[in-house]
Parts: structure tokens; C-alpha cells; sequence
């Protein structure tokens, strides 16, 4: 949880915190906190938490929580990053943490927006961590060569246009990236986007026969709700 405090009461004069879940987009072993945000012209956060200045206070509750983790996954080959919107904001943390490539030989990243602008922070981070001097020595270039990006967008006109979960139902993103269907056997995925996105996904993971891990139970797939800021 992030926030700032609010406005003093107007009879009392007591502030109160005004804190919103976010996903901490920077690995963890990074001296730096990053996040990833919209930013809503009238949301109560996120208009002033968009004017922050160095030396501004922001409030960080201390306990992180979270499904999207490496525990609650069987071992596999393929690990899917699912994303829409700044549900791509844990995989700008997992794409620069060792377990990712450590465990898998392909890391496939979709994420899916309304339009191009949306896909620059995903689209410029993926290209930093894949050429970037200090993350090839990190993790070594055959490890980054893992990564596969698959950006897509629903409204603006793009190279590859429409919801990854349509992609997913005809087929288009394996015959695109020249990979086989979903299969339980060598296949893993994190999901995070809004809420009915994950319903549909979840759908479309249960249906290719993957079954949701946690971390007491381990399994095929994890999802965890992007919050809106
Ligand atoms: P679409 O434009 O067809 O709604 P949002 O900005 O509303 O959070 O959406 C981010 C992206 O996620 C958009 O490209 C949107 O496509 C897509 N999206 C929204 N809901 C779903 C869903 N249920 N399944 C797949 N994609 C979705």
C-alpha cells in the first residue's frame, strides 16, 4: 500500500492516510522502490500523487502481499506473463528477478492496451532490460534472450490488434510466436489485469487444463488483480 496524507479535517483538523494497493514494479533486490500508475485526472490518490517532488512525503505501509510469485508455480518450461493495462507493473519486477530465468527456458510477456501510448513503459523497460549493460551481466544474454514480448492493443490501429484472450481462443499468439497450445505439462503463467480480465483468462487457463497454484498448493497458473491507483 502507497498514499499520502489527506486534507486536515475541516472541524478537526486530523489528517488521515489515503493509501491505495500498488504493485512494486522494481525487483526486489533493487535499492530503489519503483511503481507503475495511471493517472486519473479526479481520483483522490493519483491527481496529487502524479505532483510528487523530491523530498515530497509518500506513505509505504512496511508488509507487502501477493499471489504472483515463483513458490506458487510448478516447474515448467514456458512461463506466460499475462498482462493488460498496469497489470504490467509485477513483471517489470519478475522480468529482472534470477528465479524467472533460472527456471524456465522461454518467458513469453503479453500485454494488451487501449492504445500505443500505453505500451511505451512496458515496451522501453523490456528493451533496457535486454540491452542494458549491467542486466546482461546480471543475468547473462541467453537468459535475457528468453524473454519474448508480445504487445498488443484494442482500440488504437497497432502491428497486432485485439484482446489476448482472443488471441489465446483462436490461436493466433502460439502460431504468431511459434509455440504449442497451452499444455499443463510445460506451461505456467501469471495473469495480472482488471478484474474481468482475469476472470476471462482464468476461464480460458482452467480450460487449456492448468489448474491455479498457491503458495500451500503449488500449480499451473496464478492471478493477482491490477489495482487501480
Ligand atoms: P478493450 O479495449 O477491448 O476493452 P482497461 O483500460 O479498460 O483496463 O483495459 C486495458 C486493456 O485490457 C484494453 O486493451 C482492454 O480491451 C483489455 N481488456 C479489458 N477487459 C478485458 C477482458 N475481459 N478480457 C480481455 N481483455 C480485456
Amino acid at each position: 500500500m502507497i498514499g499520502l496524507m489527506g486534507d486536515p479535517h475541516p472541524v478537526t483538523g486530523k489528517q488521515k492516510p489515503l493509501l491505495r494497493a500498488y504493485s512494486i514494479a522494481s525487483p526486489s533486490w533493487d535499492e530503489e522502490l519503483e511503481f507503475y500508475s495511471i493517472k486519473v485526472p479526479d481520483g483522490p490518490l493519483t491527481s496529487r500523487l502524479q505532483h510528487i517532488k523530491v523530498g515530497d512525503e509518500v506513505i509505504l505501509r512496511p508488509k507487502p502481499v501477493g499471489t504472483l510469485v515463483h513458490d506458487a508455480l510448478l516447474p515448467g518450461k514456458r512461463l506466460y506473463f499475462f498482462s493488460t493495462g498496469t497489470g504490467f507493473a509485477p513483471f517489470a519486477s519478475l522480468l529482472r528477478e534470477p528465479d524467472t530465468f533460472e527456471n524456465y527456458d522461454e518467458v513469453i510477456i503479453t500485454h494488451t492496451c487501449r492504445d500505443l501510448a500505453d505500451l511505451a513503459y512496458g515496451r522501453n523497460l523490456i528493451a533496457y532490460i535486454k540491452q542494458d549493460e549491467m542486466m546482461i551481466e546480471l543475468f547473462g544474454a541467453d537468459n535475457l534472450a528468453k524473454i519474448r514480448y508480445y504487445p498488443t492493443t484494442t482500440r488504437e490501429q497497432s502491428p497486432k490488434m485485439g484482446r489476448i484472450t482472443t488471441l489465446i481462443e483462436n490461436g493466433e499468439l502460439f502460431s504468431d510466436l511459434g509455440v504449442p497450445p497451452l499444455d499443463p505439462a510445460t506451461d505456467r503463467a501469471m495473469v495480472c489485469g482488471s478484474l474481468a480480465f482475469n476472470v476471462d483468462i482464468k476461464a480460458l487457463m482452467e480450460k487449456a487444463g492448468l489448474h491455479e497454484g498457491a503458495n500451500s498448493e503449488p500449480g499451473q497458473f496464478v492471478i493477482e488483480k491490477a489495482f487501480v491507483g
